[in-house]
C-alpha cells in the first residue's frame, strides 16, 4: 500500500468565547477541514492526500491554522475561500501561498528562539 504523500492538519480547536488566545473553530463546525476534504476528493487526491482535524497547533492568535506535511508549510488566517487555491497551488503545484504563510519568526513564539 503506498504511503500518504501529503497531510493537511487543520486546527479544529474550540474554546469558550472570550478566551484570551481565541481559537480556530469557535463554533466547532470543522467546516474548514470538511471543505479541504471535499476539495481533495473532488480533485481525485483523496487516497494519498489527507486533511485531518487537529487539536490546538499552538498558533492560535494566527488562526485559523493549517499545517501541511511533509513540507511543514504553516498557513494562518485560512478561510473557506482559500481552500481551492491551497489544494491547487500548494498540494498539487508545490507552491507556497505567501499571503497565508506564517513566517518562521512568528511560529512558536513561546519557544524563545
Ligand atoms: S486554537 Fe488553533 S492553533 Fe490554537
Amino acid at each position: 500500500m503506498p504511503k500518504f504523500e501529503c497531510h493537511l492538519f487543520v486546527c479544529c480547536n474550540q474554546r469558550k468565547p472570550g478566551h484570551k488566545r481565541g481559537c480556530c473553530d469557535p463554533d466547532g463546525s470543522e467546516e474548514l477541514r470538511d471543505a479541504l476534504k471535499s476539495e481533495l476528493k473532488r480533485r481525485g487526491l483523496g487516497p494519498l492526500v489527507r486533511a485531518n482535524s487537529a487539536g490546538c497547533l499552538d498558533q492560535c492568535e494566527l488562526g485559523p491554522t493549517v499545517v501541511i506535511y511533509p513540507q511543514a508549510i504553516w498557513y494562518g488566517g485560512v478561510t473557506l475561500a482559500d481552500v481551492p487555491r491551497i489544494v491547487e497551488e500548494t498540494v498539487i503545484g508545490g507552491r507556497v501561498l505567501e499571503d497565508l504563510r506564517i513566517p518562521d519568526d512568528k511560529l512558536n513564539p513561546k519557544a524563545g528562539r
